[in-house]
């Protein structure tokens, strides 16, 4: 099975949350594309009203199928929100921002009842930092926070030729050794400059769907 079949797998078990009549968050990547995807192949765009999005990227596919995009501040508390992640813990902790929405994701998930993260096996780590976290970094604190991730053990790199839909830049930091993720999403955030740090742990997922030939496993 390849990742992607395994992604879709996850995402088809993921439309079981979605709740009719609610708004429901959406998330950014290749898993929620196949989320959305089957939203317009099941026809379920009826059962929701609206959705708030984590980007550019989804607010523009939501449009192409039909959901209305609905402003944060507009709906209150969401019950569910759905995204992927790029390493997932066994207490559903998550790196995130590989697609560069982090901190919408991160808003987005803060403001819903049960954030529903969809992945594949290849995504689950015993310990976070394998994947080079990234951080979202107002542009003039760029060098300021690298030193101050270098401090912290880890190598940033500056992701090429992306500007986050906020207007901002993204450090990868690779050489992170995760073992306190709580801790550490405490301390990059107390950087000046840090916009958002794609650790997801002090709010992790609630439930993670995994796609996999064995079938798809439900965590929660
Ligand atoms: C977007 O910024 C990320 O947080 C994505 O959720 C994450 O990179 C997962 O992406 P894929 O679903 O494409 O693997």
């Amino acid at each position: 099975m390849s990742a992607d079949t395994a992604k879709r797998q996850a995402a088809e078990a993921a439309l079981a949350y979605i709740e009719p009549g609610e708004v429901l968050g959406v998330g950014t990547g290749s898993t929620v594309n196949h989320f959305i995807d089957l939203i317009a192949e099941k026809r379920l765009q009826a059962d929701i009203p609206g959705a708030v999005s984590s980007s550019e990227a989804t607010t523009q596919r939501l449009h192409k199928i039909g959901v209305r995009v609905l402003d944060l501040n507009d709906t209150g508390t969401l019950s569910i929100y759905v995204d992927g992640a790029d390493e997932a813990n066994a207490h559903l902790q998550l790196i995130k921002g590989g697609g560069a929405a982090l901190t919408r994701e991160k808003i987005v998930a803060a403001a819903s009842r049960k954030f529903v993260c969809i992945v594949d096996e290849s995504k689950r780590v015993g310990v976070l930092g394998k994947f080079p976290l990234p951080v979202e970094v107002i542009p003039m604190a760029r060098s300021y926070v690298g030193r101050q991730l270098t401090a912290l053990g880890g190598h940033p790199y500056l992701r090429e030729g992306v500007t986050t839909d906020n207007g901002n830049l993204i450090l990868d930091v690779r050489g992170l050794d995760i073992v306190d993720p709580v801790a550490l999403e405490s301390r990059i955030n107390a950087i000046a400059g840090v916009v958002t740090v794609g650790l997801f742990a002090q709010r992790p997922a609630d439930v993670l769907i995994v796609g996999s030939p064995g079938g798809t496993q439900i965590i929660d």
